[in-house]
């Protein structure tokens, strides 16, 4: 059977991001029969403009568009950026809500996760990640969180914390089960 597709769309365009080594953790670890890739074009997306928004839209929209058609499942991993959705992430959302009723994740599974500097990991930007897909179109899987604060990883690439690698392992292992 061929693997699960899950495609991982990122709220961090930093090189360093910490938010991409969770997302490498996924990919890494992700259980037998799941594919887990990076989406790496977010940053090429212009800002949603309706004018643009036609069958002949930029072709980094093409781009995302059809790698959310390929993939069989979502997983954002995302810091919070002043209390909030950090744009790029906001902007994947909007361009990904459209055509209206018919976006290329249409009630595919999509979970959140991912770490911030304050004690709360991020859960703001979670939250109201969660809460814009689910309008957005996918299938939002509420019982999956994972908000993890910096400092759990101690200046370390997350996988070399057990409880983190085996916590982000079980994220891609539910999401994957929701794929039906
Ligand atoms: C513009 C900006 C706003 C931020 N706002 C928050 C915030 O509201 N809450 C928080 O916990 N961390 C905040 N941070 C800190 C980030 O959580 C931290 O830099 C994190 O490592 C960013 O994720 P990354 O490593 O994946 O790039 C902010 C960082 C930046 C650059």
């Amino acid at each position: 059977m061929a693997d699960i597709k899950v495609l991982t769309l990122l709220g961090s365009l930093r090189a360093a991001s910490i938010n991409r080594q969770l997302a490498e953790l996924a990919a890494e670890s992700a259980p037998e029969g799941i594919s887990v890739t990076i989406y790496e074009g977010l940053g090429d997306l212009p800002f949603y403009n309706e004018d643009l928004d036609t069958e002949d839209a930029p072709a980094a929209v093409a781009a995302l568009r059809a790698a959310a058609a390929e993939a069989d499942a979502a997983l954002v991993v995302t810091p919070e950026y002043n209390g909030s959705i950090p744009g790029v992430l906001k902007n994947a959302i909007d361009w990904l809500s459209r055509p209206y009723g018919n976006g290329a994740l249409k009630d595919k599974p999509l979970a959140v996760i991912g770490a911030a500097l304050g004690q709360y990991g991020g859960v703001w930007a979670h939250d109201e990640t969660r809460k814009s897909f689910g309008i957005a179109g996918p299938r939002v899987i509420e019982t999956i969180k994972l908000s993890l604060p910096t400092a759990t990883f101690g200046g370390k690439h997350p996988r070399e914390t057990a409880e983190v690698a085996e916590a982000v392992r079980e994220v891609v292992g539910k999401l994957a089960a929701e794929v039906s």
